[in-house]
């Protein structure tokens, strides 16, 4: 069998938090680890310039983005680690595919439909108002990032699962009328379950605000989880595991029997403030060294560049030559 080949974009914004640690970070190193599969991961910068006109913003996020992963533990050996600007036959590769997308089928990305009805609701005479083609043609794009490097498996959100659809789609119908030269990818979606609870018990996300950012300050993160919602219950009242922020945090970060510990203190009725000091503590412990990874890394940008570099080379090696095949295959050959 062929080696199976993980593919994923990492959206180059926001500030990233224990979430997106726990849901996408950690999963990915580990992947990463794992010597049976091939692991591209890309700061999918490109991307970033839908929604940020801003180039400091856009600049720093990338870096940011980058330091983060590095300092949590991914291997730059193990794996792929690039920046999608660093690769321009991903843009190349975006061009042949977009003059095989049907148009149709773009408009009913859920991420375009989404502004459409915004706009709608609000009234607007324009239903197409504040819609760039970045914004209309973003799958495109994530097709390409894909199809470039022949991906067997994408890891993505589930609110990701339409864009794998139209990659297929577009893949299938590029490849029924210049040759089977792309591969379908597959998409690999988390578990129901497996996203960490915010501030407020709802899933951690920056779109409801309740998120704690992976490397504030330990001051800051103590403050944070101090500000996790609780209820009224009185220390030695016995607590419900279920549903806990507390708990569910705590469980990401822990072994089995770390967990099973903690269970216990909840039937005891150990108090909130005792296990806000307990979660911070580990949190703390386990955020410790990376931090002070990533705060080495974003003070030498440089580090970060060469390494990106590096995988940048590794990446083109594949795609230089791929999209030669390409380019030949539609007709640009040279005379
Ligand atoms: N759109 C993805 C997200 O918002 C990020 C992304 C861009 C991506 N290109 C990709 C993910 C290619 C997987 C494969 O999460």
């Amino acid at each position: 069998m062929a080696t199976q080949r993980f593919l994923t974009g990492i959206t180059t914004s926001g500030t990233p938090h224990l979430g997106n640690y726990v849901g996408a970070i950690r999963p990915a190193i580990e992947a990463s680890r794992r010597a049976d599969t091939e692991n591209y991961y890309f700061l999918a910068d490109y991307h970033a310039l839908i929604k940020c006109h801003d180039p400091a913003v856009v600049a720093q996020s990338r870096l940011e983005i980058a330091a983060t992963w590095l300092a949590l533990g991914l291997d730059p050996d193990r794996c792929v680690f690039y920046r999608q600007s660093d690769v321009p036959e991903v843009m190349e590769l975006t061009w042949m595919l977009t003059c095989m997308t049907a148009k149709g089928l773009m408009n009913r990305a859920h991420a375009y439909k989404a502004v459409v009805q915004e706009n709608e609701e609000a009234g607007s005479q324009d239903p197409d108002k504040g819609i760039t083609m970045g914004l209309f043609s973003y799958p495109v794009l994530m097709a390409a990032d894909i199809l470039i490097f022949k991906a067997t498996h994408v890891p993505v959100g589930r609110d990701q699962i339409q864009h794998l659809e139209m990659a297929r789609d577009i893949a299938q119908r590029f490849n029924h009328h210049y040759g089977e030269l792309l591969v379908l990818p597959e998409v690999v979606v988390p578990e129901e379950g497996s996203t960490l609870a915010g501030l407020d018990g709802r899933k951690m996300s920056k779109s409801y605000n309740n998120t704690i950012p992976l490397f504030e300050t330990e001051k800051k993160l103590r403050k944070s989880v101090m500000r996790i919602v609780t209820n009224s219950l009185e220390p030695g009242e016995p607590k419900d595991t279920e549903g806990n922020s507390l708990f569910a945090i705590w469980r990401a970060f822990s072994s089995a029997e770390e967990t099973a510990e903690a269970a216990q203190w909840f039937a005891e009725g150990i108090g909130w403030g005792d296990m806000k000091q307990k979660l911070f503590e580990k949190l703390n412990s386990e955020l410790a060294e990376p931090r002070e990874r990533y705060n080495a890394l974003m003070a030498n940008p440089a580090e970060v560049e060469s390494i990106l570099q590096a995988g940048a080379a590794r990446a083109r090696a594949e795609s230089g030559p791929f999209v030669e095949q390409l380019r030949e295959a539609v007709g640009l050959v040279r005379a």
